[in-house]
């Protein structure tokens, strides 16, 4: 297939007292004034349950910014209803007109919704502005638009025909409605979810994350201004384990498309299984989970460039990214050099609300992350086998604020070391040269995850035979760079091992899972 004829969308960079900072901070502003009152949308009405959950900033808790309808199994079941009646009209809609309503979405976050989407992921996840403009609008502008393309290409792949006979593959969506259960850390995410099966056809039930609801709500107002038709995608506030009771075990449920934790994942994976004989068509599970993510040096590499990469690898939106680095295995002749760079830019972070545009730490997401970031760090600081080198501080009272942390150990299965933590820590093994290649064994083999990593070298050799003997360790794999920050149509994302299905975010892969094509055959 030829390359989609899209770019991706160019980045704001909100330099100080520019057009677009005041902008920005204008709506961050309003938003934080006003009350939002979060329905649930099922069959294009507005449906307030009564039974609402305090949507808070994390960075400063007693800020309620609103409250969120949370539905029951009742509305659960009343969104797969509506999804089932919207589904046949839908999908007989001509592809290009299904494509257009996510190109006009994505020309709409482009434009007059771009400050809402990255505002409200500024103040109810606590992301900081770069990071929400690169993970919230842009990366939802992409996901949108180059899934459009790739769909124009699925599209084009017919096969043979023959003087007499007309073979064609009729690209149907799934029949039934899709599931889309998302998570808090990526805006972008929680947004292509349910708009790639929507829009090949599919219509679904969305469950956001009860910690990422603002934004949430912001996308379901984009999809509405962009004509998308009622019934076709439904986002239901809900308790996890609730949606899932409700919804895996009916007979029409056509797919999950989730991304979030391993457990949850692997709960909804069984809990499907155990129903299998229930479902009309086997749901098709797309699941992209949890990681541990490496940064692996040789000898031969550039310590700076190590160094900042485990620097905005690890602690980039205060290291809540499934991608994060936050396990290292650094050589001992290297290791001197990268850790002063280390704890000096480490140290250098500001840390604070996102409503000061210079701090590159904020809050993490709520106090039982908190909780469970801060029982890592205690654990690491009374270990013998450990030592933390910079950061390690907690303060809940007025954020949910965890300083930057890194560990040493000498300890390579250390429980920091294998644990996926979703918090701003880093634990580093330093090792000797001489036992590189089972250090690399380690490294493999030392977590159940498998979805970013990324290697130092810059003998090329080394770059060659790390890359073969770490090739099952990551879906994601970087050479000389960072492990986060994959870009849609560029580095298309998604792990194996426990990291999830490798579906490819990002990528046509992703789209062909969302489809059921039916194979005619006509002869004359
Ligand atoms: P989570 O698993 O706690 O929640 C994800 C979603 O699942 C939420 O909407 C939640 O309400 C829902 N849920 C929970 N229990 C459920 C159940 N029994 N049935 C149905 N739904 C249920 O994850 P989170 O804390 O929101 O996100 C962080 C996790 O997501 C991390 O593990 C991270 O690595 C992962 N993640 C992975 C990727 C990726 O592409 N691989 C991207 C982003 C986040
Ligand atoms: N796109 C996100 C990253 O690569 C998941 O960090």
């Amino acid at each position: 297939p030829q390359t989609p004829a899209v770019s991706n969308e160019p980045i704001n960079e909100y330099r100080p007292g520019s057009e677009e900072t005041l902008a920005l901070q204008h709506t961050m502003d309003k938003m934080s004034a006003e009350q939002v009152d979060i329905p649930c949308y099922i069959g294009g009405s507005e449906v307030r349950t009564g039974q609402t959950e305090a949507v808070v900033m994390p960075h400063d808790h007693q800020h309620v910014l609103g409250q969120a309808h949370m539905g029951s199994s009742t509305e659960l079941n009343q969104a797969a209803d509506a999804a089932i009646k919207a589904q046949y009209d839908w999908a007989a809609l001509p592809w290009q007109s299904r494509a257009a309503v996510f190109l006009k979405a994505a020309d709409l976050i482009a434009g007059p919704y771009r400050n809402q989407i990255n505002a409200a992921t500024m103040h109810g996840q606590s992301k900081n502005c770069f990071q929400a403009e690169i993970d919230s609008a842009c990366e939802l502008i992409d996901f949108l638009r180059f899934n459009a393309c790739f769909y124009q290409q699925i599209m084009e792949q017919q096969p043979v025909s023959s003087p007499g006979v007309w073979n064609q593959l009729d690209w149907r969506p799934l029949e039934g409605f899709v599931m889309a259960i998302t998570p808090f850390n990526f805006t972008a995410i929680a947004g292509n979810l349910p708009a790639t099966p929507a829009m090949l056809g599919n219509t679904v039930v969305w469950k956001p994350s009860g910690t990422q609801m603002l934004s949430a709500y912001v996308i379901m107002q984009v999809f509405k201004a962009a004509g998308l038709p009622d019934g076709v995608i439904n986002m239901v506030a809900a308790d996890g384990p609730v949606a899932g009771a409700a919804l895996l075990p009916r007979a029409e449920l056509a797919g999950v498309h989730f991304t979030g934790s391993t457990p949850t994942f692997q709960h909804i994976f069984a809990e499907v299984g155990g129903n299998i004989g229930r479902y009309r068509s086997y749901p098709r599970l797309v699941g992209e989970t949890g990681g541990k993510d490496f940064v692996f040096a040789h000898e031969s590499a550039d310590a700076g460039a190590v160094a900042t990469a485990l620097a905005r690898g690890a602690f980039e939106y205060q290291g809540q990214k499934c991608s994060a680095a936050s396990r290292a295995y650094i050589p001992s002749a290297l290791w001197p050099a990268v850790q002063e760079q280390l704890v000096e830019d480490v140290k250098s972070f500001k840390m604070g609300s996102t409503r000061d545009f210079s701090n590159f730490i904020n809050a993490v997401i709520d106090e039982r992350s908190f909780d469970k970031i801060k029982g890592y760090i205690d654990h690491a600081a009374s270990a013998n086998d450990a030592e933390i080198i910079v950061g390690g501080g907690c303060d809940k009272s007025k954020g949910y604020f965890v300083e930057p942390t890194v560990i040493v150990t000498s300890n390579p299965a250390f429980k920091t070391m294998q644990e996926e933590i979703f918090g701003p820590v880093l634990t580093i093994y330093v090792y000797d040269e001489a036992d590189f290649e089972d250090t690399l064994d380690l490294c493999d083999q030392g977590s159940v995850y498998a979805l970013t990593g990324a290697i130092f070298a810059q003998d090329r050799y080394m770059v060659n035979h790390m890359s073969d003997r770490l090739r099952n360790a990551a879906g994601n794999f970087y050479i000389n760079d960072k492990p986060t920050g994959a870009v849609v149509g560029q580095q298309p994302f998604g792990g194996g091992r426990a990291s999830g299905t490798n579906d490819k975010a990002g990528s046509a892969l992703n789209l062909y899972r969302w489809l059921s094509p039916r194979t005619i055959k006509e002869t004359f």
